[in-house]
């Protein structure tokens, strides 16, 4: 069995996009693969949670994928800081990590771009950290994002050097893994571009009914087509995107043919799409809630994954140890 890992910082709610683009293939993969999900909240500290919400921001994702159908009996879905392993070896690959090489990655040379007042040394050091996760259960298949790619180059790239330093065959490549066919991009409702945590165009899985229908209402449309068979603009085509996932086949071939005939009412469609959304989604989020309010259960998947996570990591940081010539006395 192949190993597939991989994380989100606890930096917000789960939005449409995180749910099609990757949480429901992570249900999928943990069938025919031995899956780690993990919730990267040391990664999060870049951006300074408060105590409160530290604590409050893992709860929820842990709920969330949960809530989506990520098994805690067919995978480890466990909380990064849970495992004392991951910043011990952290620490072992930032010796072979440059400077200058992690100054040069591009969220580096945004971050400080963007927030010249506040660039900490987590920042610079966050592929290393990354690494680290990855590297420390051997991970053969990393579904990331675009944005991701490059993070997971500087993991394979510590991982040639620190065999090549050691004169060792120790870790293999681990490859990004972009779901081939079941790769879905979930658009936002503001036209164009895809849905963000930080773009606020987004609709979230724990939204109640009253707020999604208002998001979709206001999302961005055009004037209509004018012509018969007209091309679908952008915004457009985004809703009938959204539609695609949450509505049934003759909701979206009636809308369509709508458009092809020029009398489509983007109201009357918007309506259709938010109560789609809200069927679809409030499963899941009757699901969240469930789990937000059982403390013991939560306590009890994130104890079961810890434990397997760090049997995965001792081993790895033991055998890395001994490698690096750490020896007792
Ligand atoms: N950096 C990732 C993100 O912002 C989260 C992450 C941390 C991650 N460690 C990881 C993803 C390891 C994949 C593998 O989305």
């Amino acid at each position: 069995m192949e190993t597939v890992l991989s994380g989100i910082r606890s930096t917000g709610n789960l939005h449409l996009g995180n749910y099609f683009g990757a949480v429901r293939n992570f249900v999928k993969m943990q069938e025919a693969n031995n899956c780690f999900f993990f919730i990267a909240d040391y990664h999060s500290l870049t951006t300074y949670p408060t105590p409160a919400d530290l604590h409050n921001n893992v709860k929820m994702v842990l709920a969330e994928y949960l809530a989506a159908g990520i098994d805690p009996e067919k995978s480890a879905i466990f909380v990064q800081s849970d495992v004392p392993e991951i910043p011990e070896f952290s620490l072992l690959l930032s010796m072979n990590a440059y400077v200058g090489e992690l100054e040069r990655t591009t969220s580096f040379k945004d971050k400080v771009r963007t927030q010249p007042d506040n660039v900490n040394a987590g920042l610079l050091t966050y592929p290393v950290l990354m690494a680290a996760d990855i590297l420390i259960h051997k991970a053969d298949k990393v579904p990331v994002g675009k944005d991701q790619e490059q993070n997971l180059e500087m993991a394979r790239r510590f991982a040639r050097r620190f065999n090549h330093m050691y004169k060792v065959d120790y870790f293999k490549d681990p490859a990004p893994y972009n779901f081939g066919e079941d790769l879905v991009k979930v658009p936002g409702l503001d036209g164009s571009g895809k849905m963000g945590k930080t773009a606020g165009n987004g609709l979230y899985l724990v939204d109640d009914d009253k707020t999604i229908r208002k998001k979709v209402m206001r999302a961005v449309t055009d004037s209509g087509p004018t012509e018969a068979n007209s091309k679908l603009t952008e915004p457009i085509f985004n809703l009938f995107t959204i539609m695609d996932l949450v509505s049934s086949a003759d909701t979206v071939s009636f809308f369509k043919d709508q458009y092809a005939n020029c009398n489509i009412r983007y109201g009357d469609m918007k309506k259709q799409l938010a109560e789609d959304i809200i069927n679809y989604i409030s499963p899941i989020r009757a699901r969240i809630n469930d789990s937000l309010n059982n403390s013991d259960y939560l306590r009890k998947v994130a104890k079961i994954g810890a434990d397997k996570a760090r049997e995965s990591a001792s081993k790895t940081l033991k055998e890395v140890r001994e490698i690096i010539g750490f020896k007792p006395f």
